[in-house]
């Protein structure tokens, strides 16, 4: 019995380390120039969402709005929004079948409901089972997150004017650090809780 557990729990640090080492791999092969983004180690990224890495996506997804990170949403959501981009909140979107597909496949299997990090697993569990929502920002945890900023800062913000503008606010967004640290709020400077 005592032997199974230790084995047991070999098995599982050592999924651990290497599930570990393949996000900083895969980190710095995207990114290439690492001497640009210093400090990023390894532990900062497993505590943020995995930053936007594929290409198709960056390109089609970030011609309107910031390229949203997969980790926000469940996979059924992203498949839905993927499948009805022809009325994408009243724009039309839509893109070739092959491109739909590559983009469709990156976003599910970098989804909340797939993604083992704290802010994943947050959203996650905030979501009812059969809900299917297509805005992050209608989530119960994004409305928990942001329901002391006041009206102000956000809409009555010409730089900002909307929560779905992430990158307005978070400033470490793109590389996938959405830290109350890293947050500025343009025209208010930092946020203290
Ligand atoms: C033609 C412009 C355009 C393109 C291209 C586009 N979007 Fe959007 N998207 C919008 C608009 C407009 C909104 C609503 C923004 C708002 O309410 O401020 C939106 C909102 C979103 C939201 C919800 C944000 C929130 O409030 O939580 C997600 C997620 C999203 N888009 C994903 C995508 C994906 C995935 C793609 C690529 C397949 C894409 N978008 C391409 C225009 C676009
Ligand atoms: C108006 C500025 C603003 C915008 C726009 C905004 N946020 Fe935030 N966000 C904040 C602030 C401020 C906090 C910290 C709130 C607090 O601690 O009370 C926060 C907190 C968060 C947190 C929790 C951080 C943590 O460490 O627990 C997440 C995740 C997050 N935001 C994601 C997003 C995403 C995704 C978007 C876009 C869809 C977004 N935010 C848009 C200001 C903003």
């Amino acid at each position: 019995m005592k032997q199974k557990r230790l084995w047991g729990t070999v098995l599982l640090f050592g999924c651990i380390t290497l599930s570990m080492a393949t996000l900083a791999w895969s980190d710095g092969w995207e990114w290439g120039e690492n001497d640009e983004h210093e400090g990023r180690g390894f532990m900062q990224q497993t505590a943020g969402v995995p930053p936007v890495i594929n290409k198709a996506y960056k390109n089609e997804c970030s011609a309107c709005h910031f390229a949203y990170p997969a980790g926000f949403l469940p996979k059924r959501s992203w498949i839905k929004m993927m499948a009805t981009l022809d009325d994408h909140f009243g724009e039309n979107a839509e893109l070739d079948d092959e491109t739909m597909h590559e983009i469709t496949t990156y976003l599910s299997s970098y989804a909340a409901d797939q993604a083992p990090n704290r802010f994943s697993r947050s959203i996650t569990r905030s979501i009812a089972d059969k809900a299917v929502p297509l805005r992050i920002t209608e989530t119960n945890y994004f409305l928990r997150e942001h329901r002391e900023i006041p009206k102000r800062m956000v809409q009555g913000n010409i730089k900002v004017r909307s929560f779905s503008n992430c990158l307005s606010c978070h400033t470490g967004a793109e590389r996938g650090s959405f830290d109350e640290d890293s947050v500025s709020i343009p025209g208010y400077g930092r946020w203290e809780d």
